[in-house]
């Protein structure tokens, strides 16, 4: 049996995450929050997942950028987006956080939760049980859900250059994905805050900054 990575955290920062389907604005907003952050006199990480570290960097590419990933089974991309995860709590966040430090990451295990358990329909409970091997018991403080009907969100995305494997699915996909993301938060509904993300980005970035205070 493996050991509860999730014992060993000594937290003295906070570890916030960003989430919603393609699109949604978290890159926009991570970097509004971080700049306001910084202005505060906050020490800020940012981490963005899958990636974050080299050895993620690369995982992430196999499963975004490689044509020849096309064939990649549901079972292998969740442990794809797992390995990834793992070597970035280790390496980076809890690094981070024990030093003091605020790590803002751009999705994480909730991603997995979502996208694979009910986006791609693998069995909840081998999601869980993989995402529990892969990170333990450890949540963040505070996760941001920026909810955006796909249709909006895959017309902002659909103009970049990069091939994706991720954003290159029936849109049938991604309206579940959107309801998986507003279940977790009903169910988790301590941690996981639910964002209109079809208002002004002033208005998201006031909602957001005020429920960040809220666990600083
Ligand atoms: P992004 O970098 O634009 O957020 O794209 C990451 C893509 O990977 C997005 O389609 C969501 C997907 N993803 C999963 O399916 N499972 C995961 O665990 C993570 C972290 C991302």
């Amino acid at each position: 049996m493996a050991e509860d990575f999730s014992k060993k955290m000594a937290k003295k920062g906070k570890f916030i995450t960003f989430e919603g389907g393609e699109g949604s604005g978290k890159s926009t907003h991570i970097e509004r929050l971080v700049t306001h952050l910084r202005q505060e006199g906050y020490h800020v990480l940012i981490a963005r997942e899958p990636g974050g570290t080299e050895v993620g960097e690369q995982i992430r590419n196999i499963l975004q950028y490689s044509k020849q990933s096309a064939a990649m089974v549901p079972e292998t991309e969740l442990l794809l987006f797992c390995a990834s995860r793992a070597q970035l709590v280790r390496q980076v966040i809890q690094p981070a956080l024990n030093d003091g430090t605020i790590v803002i990451c751009d999705r994480f295990l909730d991603s997995t939760t979502v996208y694979q358990g009910v986006g791609r329909k693998v069995d909840p409970q081998a999601v869980a049980a993989i995402n529990h091997f892969a990170v333990g018991a450890y949540r963040p403080d505070l996760t941001l859900v920026i909810d955006l009907d796909p249709r909006i969100g895959l017309e902002r995305v659909r103009g970049r250059e990069l091939f994706d494997r991720m954003e290159n699915q029936a849109l049938e996909f991604y309206d579940r994905v959107r309801q998986g993301y507003l279940d977790l938060a009903k169910r988790e509904n301590r941690r996981v805050k639910v964002i209109d993300g079809g208002q002004t980005i002033e208005r998201i970035a006031e909602q957001i900054w005020s429920l960040v205070k809220g666990v600083l």
